[in-house]
This record gives C-alpha cells, structure tokens and sequence, in this order.
C-alpha cells in the first residue's frame, strides 16, 4: 500500500506555490499529511463492507458482436445481506447496491485505472472524508477507504467518480452505478419489489465506426455540454422489457452527462411519480410529462393493469426547448433523428446528432404475462417534516449560487472551482438551516463583475475574472458571451447539485424565462420530496431549503452538467 501525498495535497500545494487561494483550511488537508484514509478505522464496526474496484474492461453494448472499452466499477461484498451487491453482467455499468438506513457501512475502493480516480455517493448524506471530494482522488494502485452510516431514507441514488477534472470523462466511460437505499416506512407500503422493481439508467453516448465511445473534444463541445446520438437504458441501446399486467416501480436516473429527458408516455398516459430522488413523495404526483436533468431522479408508479397481453408502452423523451442558448438551438432544431421536420436537410448530412429537446423512444415496455395480483398505489406515501421558511435562519438574505456564462466558461458564484478555498457566503454554520436562491446572474451581475474588478474590490470573490479575462481571444462565441445581451445570449439549463444533506425545494419563479420556450416544459417539475439536484431553466430561480446538520467540513454544490463541472461550475461550501 502507498503512502504517498494523495492527489489533493499534491494539487493544494501546487495551487498555493502559485499563490491563489483566498481562504485556505488548512487543518482539512495538512492535519493529514499522508493520504486521507487508506485503512478502516478499528472503532468502526460495519454491518456491511464492500471491496470496490475500478478498471478498463472491453464489453459488449452495441448489438453487434463487437465489444466496447470502458472503465467499470466492479464489487466485491465481504460482509452484509447477500442483496447488498449485484452485479450486471456484460454491461459497463456498476453493480447495483442496496443499503438500508441505519447500517453502517465500509468500502474499500481499489484505483486499477491508468489515471487518478475517487467514488462519490451521490445523494447521500455522509462525513466529508467519506464523500468522495475530488481532493481525494487517488492515484493507480492506491486504495482510499469510506465508512459512513446510512442516514438517508428510502430512496433512489447512485454513485459515480468524482475525479478531479475527470468527473465528465470517467463517468461517460461507464464509472457508475446505481444505489438503492430501503427503509422501514417503505417497506410497510408494500411498494412492488424484486423484478417488479425495475431501474431505469438513463444515457446517452456516441459510437465511432469501430464501436468505441467517443468523448468530448473541443472547448465548444464542452460548454455546450456533451450530447450522444445513441441513447442506452441499462446500458444498452433500444432498450425493450417484457411486463406483466401489474403495478411498477420504475427508478428512472439520468446517469447523462448533460442531456435533459422530458420524460412521457406516448399513449399519452401520465405519468405517476411515487419518489423523487431522496424520498418518497407524501402523495403521488400525477403530470403530463417529467422533465428530469442529469443526475435528477424520480421513481415511477406504472400499473399494466387491463393492458392485453401483445400491448405495449413505449417511454419517450418528447420535444422541448430552451434548454441550451437560442442561438444554438436555432442552428440544431431539427436536426434530430426524429425531432423536428427535418426543415434544415443539408444540416442533418452534416451530422446525425440527436440535439437537446429532441423528441425520441427511451425504452419499449412490452406486456407479455397476464397476471392478477398486482398492488394498489398507495394514497399517502412518506411522511416528510416540511420545512418552510420559519426554519431557516436567513430568510431575507439567502446563500447565493449564481449562475453565469460568460468567456465560454460557465460559472457559480463568479469564480471558478478550488479544491478547498470558500468565500465568505460559503461558509455555514453546523446545525444551520438555510435558505439557497439559484439563479442565472447575467448582463447586471457582469458589469457589476467587471466594476469590481477594475476596483480592485473583491467583494466575497465575486469580482474575480480568473478565465484569463477579456482579451483570451475565445472569439466570437465569448464576444456574445460577453456582452450586454451576453447573458441571455448564453444561458442555458443547469442541473444544480448540493452534497451534504437533502434539501427541498421552497418556490421556483419563472424570473425572465422566454414564455414560449417555458411552455414546453412548465408542467414537468416535481419540486415535493427531498433532493439533491434541481434542474433550473434559463431565467428561472429557484429557491431551497437546506440543512447544514451532522457534518463539518467540505461539501461541494455544483452544476452536474458534467462537462461543465470539470470546466469549474463547482465550489464549496464551508460547513464549521
Ligand atoms: Cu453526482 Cu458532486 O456529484
Ligand atoms: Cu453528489
Ligand atoms: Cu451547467
């Protein structure tokens, strides 16, 4: 085993000889000179224990005959109910793991990669050591070690690399996996279960002509975001499944590095959701259609019930737009494989990428067993202690993110990402429960950036123009990313995620949306439950309550458009 600087310390000392930090904790990373924890604690006594492992390994995901280079999670459970780990065969996905609230948990995570690597728990609310920080990547042939107890309710969550500037890549490469957590209250609802509990990992990818997954490559691509032509459930492409005609639970993930699915049956059924990432709803929700962005997941309620046998369902994603900068989507709509009229012929020669809003299937369900037994959605489902504003101790004054676009570089809070520095407005006091306001910060806030700036006035850190400035010669797209009418110019959707502990979501106001562009997407939000991702719209804000409980330390809130998280769009908070 080594012992040798993990990745985060090496990082902070490069970054510090280079004299940039602000706020620096020292005691988080120098108090630990070796790496963070590469053996268990003795005092911990785990119910469960996990060997994980990452590596390159060639699988099979075209049906082609050919097989695919990934990098994938495999595990391995030492101790713990048999269910806990399930592996899936021929896939590049991670095995499924199923935890329950209470135990106590230790997992062993092995770097076979050929680059540095670390695991995160999305969604799930543990000790800073144990969260899979990017300062905490590890090098090949290291082990790091996490031990947390389940605090989370019933729920649907996942875990993926958080690699520091690797997180986009190793996660498209196939780096993770689903994570069920089960709790006493959803077992007393008799929610279907086994086979009729059915995940849904939602992906899109691109192929080359030798069947090898290819990534982003410009600065372009990565603004934008990555966008797949091929959309793969499970891991595999036109996902189809046989059902019987009884009640479902799907878990529906977006496990996409950017692409937003607007979730919708094409009978036109609604659809129910029963749980909305971190808890189940107190009620099912009935909408038209879901809009769910990458790492946003929501548990469905489907009952095949009286649909014949030789029937079937199919899930799509259905148009939508205002997702991505008008100018882009100008220039994209109707490129799609099925998306618009193809109206821009000579554009879809040019390229067959399936464009963000496009209208396409995501899986066929197709029934082929009749049975009777199937169980009745229940009427009232969790019971969640709604907080509301008498909570928070910051009513009138919420913690900003503010998101920008700006330079080709999109932002939150104005600066760009370091491992372990915070401004004054990332600082939380344990115990607290605060109000969060996102918002899209455009033509105002830069001027206002740029006035700062030219004082010299750091004010919290919001004046920081770190992308090398004005001059940095991006070229055309940065001149209308930098303007007056930047701001609109480039505002985009952004998932925004939050570690630590679940939130909620307390109002979400249509601010400057664009009415038309709204309308396609308005009647999708499901903003009840516990969360920790909210997708916001161009000109939207949304606000949140969260509570800063159990843990110091480091926890990160970025955007999880994944592209844009390794370009920066991340920071942290300060919990102390
Ligand atoms: Cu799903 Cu910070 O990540
Ligand atoms: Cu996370
Ligand atoms: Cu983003």
């Amino acid at each position: 085993m080594t012992h040798s600087l993990n990745y985060g310390r090496r990082q902070f000392l490069q970054y510090s000889a280079f004299g940039a930090a602000a706020a620096l904790f020292p005691e988080l990373l120098l108090a630990n000179p070796k790496s963070a924890r590469s053996s268990p604690t003795p005092s911990f006594k785990p119910d469960v224990e996990i060997e994980f492992s990452a590596r390159e390994v060639f699988v099979p995901i075209l049906n082609n005959g050919s097989k695919t280079k990934v990098q994938k999670y495999f595990a391995k459970l030492l101790k713990g109910p048999e269910n806990t780990v399930q592996s899936i065969e021929d896939n590049y996905l991670g095995p499924t793991l199923t935890l329950a609230k209470g135990q106590k948990v230790r997992i062993y995570f092995d770097n076979n990669l050929s680059e540095h690597s670390i695991m995160h728990w999305h969604g799930m609310h543990v000790p800073q050591k144990s969260d899979g920080h990017p300062m905490y990547s590890i090098e090949p042939g290291e082990r790091f070690v996490y031990e947390y107890e389940v605090l989370n309710n019933a729920g649907t969550s996942f875990y993926h690399s958080h690699a520091h500037e690797l997180t986009g890549s190793q996660v498209y490469f196939g780096l993770a996996g689903l994570l069920k957590v089960t709790d006493e209250e959803e077992k007393a609802l008799g929610l279907p279960t086994g086979e009729y509990d059915l995940p849904l990992v939602i992906q899109d990818k691109r192929f080359n002509s030798h069947s090898q997954l290819q990534y982003v490559h410009g600065m372009h691509d990565r603004m934008m975001g990555f966008l797949g032509d091929t959309i793969l459930v499970n891991g595999k492409p036109n996902a189809e499944f046989s059902v019987k005609s009884r009640a479902y639970r799907f878990r529906v993930l977006n496990g996409s590095s950017s692409r937003i699915y607007k979730l919708g049956w094409d009978d036109g059924t609604p659809l129910t959701a029963i749980g909305s990432a971190l808890s189940l709803l107190e009620k099912p929700e009935t909408k038209p259609y879901i809009m769910l962005g990458p790492s946003e997941r929501f548990d469905l309620w489907l009952d095949f019930s009286g649909r014949p046998v030789g029937s079937k369902l199919v899930l799509y994603s259905l148009p939508f737009s205002g997702a991505m900068p008008p100018m882009f989507e100008r220039m994209h709509r109707g490129r799609g494989r099925q998306g618009g009229m193809g109206m821009m012929g000579r554009m879809d020669m040019m390229t067959s990428d399936l464009g963000q809003g496009d209208k396409f299937p995501i899986a066929t369900f197709n029934v082929t067993e009749k049975v009777s037994d199937s169980p009745k959605l229940p009427v009232q489902l969790a019971r969640l202690k709604r907080l509301t504003e008498k909570d928070v101790d910051n009513a009138d004054s919420p913690l900003p993110i503010a998101i920008t676009e700006r330079h080709m570089r999109p932002l939150v809070n104005g600066r760009p990402f370091s491992l372990d520095e915070v401004m004054e407005i990332e600082k939380v006091k344990l115990g607290s429960i605060k109000k969060i306001k996102i918002y899209h910060s455009h033509a105002e806030h830069q001027q206002h950036e740029m006035s700062s700036q030219s004082n010299n006035h750091d004010m919290e850190g919001m004046g920081h123009d770190s992308m090398g400035g004005r001059g940095s010669g991006m070229g055309m797209m940065d001149e209308m990313g930098g303007g007056m009418m930047g701001g609109m110019m480039m505002a985009m959707a952004h998932p925004i995620h939050l570690h630590g502990q679940q939130f909620q979501v307390l109002s979400r106001k249509e601010g400057h949306v664009n009415r038309e562009d709204y309308e396609t997407v308005r009647h999708g939000f499901i903003d009840v439950g516990r969360k920790d991702t909210v997708l916001v719209m161009p000109g939207e804000e949304v606000e949140i309550i969260k509570p800063f409980q159990d843990f110091k330390g480091l926890f990160l809130y970025h955007c999880h458009n994944l592209e844009h998280e390794d370009l920066g769009m991340m920071r942290n908070f300060y919990v102390y």
